[in-house]
């Protein structure tokens, strides 16, 4: 089965080809982050007109690239959501207009369930499994024991963990968005000494060290961790802040990290569920993957590419779901994860 999917949620307009719902024939993504880097995050206006302007030819580029013709493929796959609602609804109108005139029926992917099915792409992974979603807008724990139904057991109480990264970016003085800024300045830290004189909570025997939530269940929060960076530019001043700041950010992504490894280990043991993957673009995290990667080692990492937005994923997911295809155009976008599209 051939899906055109579309995504155009938030900064990232992409349009791909993927032959059932694994082989990706082509995956064309165009990044709005330089045009909005200017304000230090996303303006949504602005996003939806850059989608506008830019998602016809991406998508003659994305069939060029698969090497097929619109009408060689089975069904068109779109993001409903959650995302900005006028950046959505570029790509759906542009859906419902190819599906009325090529006579090929939608599937309408929640964007959330598209994440984790870019694990699905150029790989074997079958269910059961325990997701770790973390993106700029959502950080979950979902359990999926088939590739329908997410049960989702745990999410953030406050900011996501991508949030987190972009507003403790701003802190530092770093551009948007923060979370590729960050982990790179963590990996130039050769230690996490802190000066000696300074008493701080983010300081423990010596070296920068920030205290993980204590929240109950499977539920996140990190506007406290966001706050801890906060105080302790304060303490530190901003001189030595900023010139610490690598051994901090390396700090605040291992503290990241280690929320996220204590909440999965849990979910392991409660679920029963020994295949862990991880999702979202905050999935792309050099002290996550570390982590991850030693607590379980028969982990198949998520390929960089596939962690921050893109359309294979959301073609992908439309396999999955393949058989909720329609041609019922009578459908809105929604921007918040409440409005479940399954
Ligand atoms: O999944 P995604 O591309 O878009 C959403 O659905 O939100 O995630 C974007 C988020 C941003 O907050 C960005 O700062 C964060 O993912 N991110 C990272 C890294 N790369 C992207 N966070 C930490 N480390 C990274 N390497
Ligand atoms: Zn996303």
């Amino acid at each position: 089965m051939l899906i055109l999917g579309i995504e155009s949620s938030c900064d990232e307009t992409a349009v791909a080809v993927v032959k059932d719902g694994r082989k990706i024939l082509s995956s064309q993504i165009i990044s709005q982050i330089s045009k909005h880097q200017n304000w230090g995050g996303v303006i949504p206006e602005y996003a939806s007109r850059l989608h506008l302007d830019c998602i016809n030819a991406l998508l003659k580029i994305s069939l060029e690239e698969a090497n097929i013709k619109i009408e060689q493929i089975d069904c068109i796959a779109v993001t409903q959501g959650p995302g900005l609602v006028g950046s959505l609804m570029v790509g759906v109108n542009i859906a419902k207009t190819l599906s009325w005139i090529y006579q090929k029926p939608i599937v309408k992917v929640n964007h959330i369930y598209g994440h984790i099915c870019a694990n699905f792409l150029e790989s074997n992974i079958e269910a059961p499994f325990i997701c770790l979603l973390a993106s700029g807008g959502h950080t979950m724990i979902i359990v999926m024991n088939n590739y329908h139904d997410m049960q989702i057991i745990g999410s953030t109480i406050d900011d996501a963990a991508g949030e987190a990264f972009d507003k403790v970016a701003r802190l530092m003085n770093l551009p948007y968005p923060g979370g590729p800024e960050i982990d790179q300045l963590a990996q130039t830290a050769t230690n996490l000494n802190a000066p000696t004189n300074i008493k701080s909570t983010a300081i423990l025997n010596g070296v920068y060290k920030f205290p993980v939530a204590k929240v109950d269940n499977y539920d996140f929060s990190f506007s406290g961790l966001k706050t801890s960076v906060l105080r302790l530019k304060e303490t530190l001043g901003e001189e030595l802040f900023l010139q610490d700041k690598a051994k901090i950010a390396k700090a605040f992504q291992d503290c990241i990290a280690k929320t996220f490894l204590e909440k999965i280990q849990k979910a392991k043991d409660e679920f029963q569920i020994d295949q862990i993957l991880i999702a979202g673009g905050v999935a792309a995290n050099t002290s996550v993957r570390g982590l991850f990667q030693n607590s379980f080692p028969d982990l198949k990492l998520l390929n960089l590419k596939y962690c921050s937005d893109n359309a294979a994923m959301i073609a992908g997911a439309a396999y999955f779901q393949a058989e909720q295809k329609s041609f019922d155009y009578a459908f809105e976008v929604f921007s918040r994860m409440a409005k479940l599209s399954k």
